[in-house]
């Protein structure tokens, strides 16, 4: 599976880069709002420090702005992928953006119906919110095994995104049932790479370096 970074935030996505672990970005306008700066710009930025597809989401709700906005976004950068919410009028930019070559990552999916008719219509990704469906007390990971097995077993290409990750247990789950990619926030990162145990250990690791140092040298 794949893993891609959930933010705006320019310095937690090359802190993150910085692994080596990054596939791809994605952003949406709350995001954004928490950063400054022009969208474009951060974008384009984004697009220098990770070579993966990068999600800039579409506001326009007609089709034809939306298609509009999408080959305007993808103009930035050839990594610039079209992220619209789920709806008719977004279907049908999807296939109108697709027919021109421009990929579409339909997002706001809570069900497997509509994961098949983003897919239908020639999404190249498709994503599932698994922390909003758990939000409201209903099972997000199940949700995102619908979509993933639907797609499976269908002709399409659409990759399937986890989104809306909260833990590293909703990443594990993504990768369990084979969900092409997740979409991490850099909180949950950091969640993933530590571990009580790893730390206590290299805390030993270097005491028992330096004690053995300082013996050698008495
Ligand atoms: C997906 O691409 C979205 O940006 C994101 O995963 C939304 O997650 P949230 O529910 O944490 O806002």
């Amino acid at each position: 599976m794949k893993l891609f970074v959930d933010t705006a935030d320019l310095a937690e996505i090359e802190r993150i880069a910085g692994w080596g672990v990054l596939s791809g970005v994605t952003t949406n306008p709350t995001l954004l709002s928490k950063v400054d700066g022009d969208a474009d710009d951060i974008y384009r930025r984004v697009c220098e420090v990770v070579d993966g597809p990068v999600s800039a989401e579409v506001v326009a709700v007609e089709h034809e702005e939306m298609i509009a906005e999408g080959t305007r976004l993808a103009a930035i950068h050839p990594n610039i992928v079209g992220k619209l919410p789920m709806s008719a009028e977004s279907l049908e930019a999807t296939t109108r953006l697709a027919a021109d070559d421009i990929r579409v990552n339909m997002t706001l999916c809570f069900t497997a119906p509509q994961a098949l008719l983003a897919a239908a219509a020639g999404a190249a990704f498709v994503s599932p919110f698994v922390g909003r469906f758990d939000d409201i007390g209903q099972d997000g990971v199940e949700c995102l095994r619908d979509v993933v097995e639907v797609l499976e077993t269908s002709s399409y290409d659409t990759e399937v995104i986890a989104a809306s990750i909260r833990t590293p247990v909703h990443v594990m789950e993504a990768a369990r049932m084979g969900s092409d990619i997740a979409t991490i926030p850099p909180k949950v990162f950091d969640q993933m790479l530590r571990h009580p145990l790893t730390t206590a250990g290299i805390e030993t690791f270097t005491r028992d370096y330096e004690a053995r140092q300082a013996a050698t040298k008495g």
